[in-house]
């Protein structure tokens, strides 16, 4: 994938609205799998839908991204009286002191490097700064379907030039890049279960399916198989 800041920007004028329409499905699973955390870093967050989505659910949340042109325009002129707090980073180093989030997260980023080494830099980066959390969402391999259609529309449109991962590849890249952990768990992220957070599905019984798609979507999402599965989440726990 094209990694230029010129890149971004030109794709983010194309593709902005419809990132910004869709669930801030990270944010979700965010805000309902970790009890013990407060502030939250988003890097590389585009749209920063999910990191907004935070602010607006009790977090002190921080959306960064090095696309200056979009974050300036999402804090300036699309959200003026935001919650979320906006910063220009460059994932390779940010301006933050050492421990200044409870959590550091990103989603779809890692897809756009195809040299591990890259990573290895930025996860030592995200350590630096994360007391407790890095939360990684990058696309499955094993969902062949997923893998197809992104060959496809690549032919028209870099965005979908993209790397993706197996579990134990990326599993394997967090423990070569030498940063400290307690513990690494791979869960399933995405796919057929989104269905419930389509809104015509909501419109029928609401009340039922707001706090369904919440609290049950990415529980439900562990019993599909890998093959069905858009992402991987990969929850790391630092040792601090
Ligand atoms: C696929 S998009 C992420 C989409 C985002 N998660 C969302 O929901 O809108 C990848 C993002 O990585 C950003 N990016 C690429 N290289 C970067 C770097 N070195 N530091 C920070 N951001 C970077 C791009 O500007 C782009 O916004």
């Amino acid at each position: 994938m094209n990694n230029e800041k010129k890149f971004w920007q030109n794709t983010w004028q194309k593709h902005l609205d419809e990132y910004l329409k869709s669930p801030p499905r990270v944010g979700i699973f965010i805000k309902n799998y970790f009890k013990d955390v407060k502030s939250v870093l988003e890097i590389a967050g585009g749209s920063c839908r999910d990191s907004r989505y935070l602010a607006y659910n009790g977090y002190e949340a921080t959306g960064s991204d090095f696309d200056e042109k979009t974050i300036k325009y999402l804090q300036k002129e699309r959200f003026p009286n935001d919650k979320l707090k906006y910063s220009i980073e460059d994932a390779f180093r940010l301006s933050f002191k050492d421990n200044s989030f409870d959590l550091v997260f990103h989603n779809g980023f890692f897809i756009c490097f195809n040299n591990n080494e890259d990573i290895f830099k930025m996860l030592k980066e995200q350590e630096r700064v994360s007391r407790k959390y890095i939360v990684i969402f990058v696309h499955n391999v094993k969902n062949q379907k997923l893998k197809k259609i992104f060959k496809e529309k690549s032919k028209y449109d870099d965005l979908y030039n993209i790397r993706f991962f197996d579990k134990n590849e990326i599993l394997q890249i967090v423990k070569d890049s030498k940063i400290k952990y307690k513990n690494i768990k791979i869960l399933k992220f995405g796919g057929l279960v989104d269905i419930f957070y389509k809104k015509r599905i909501k419109k029928i019984i609401p009340n039922v399916m707001y706090p369904f798609s919440e609290f049950l979507v990415p529980k439900l999402c562990q019993l599909q198989k890998w093959e069905h599965t858009e992402r991987i989440c990969c929850v790391v726990e630092l040792d601090k």
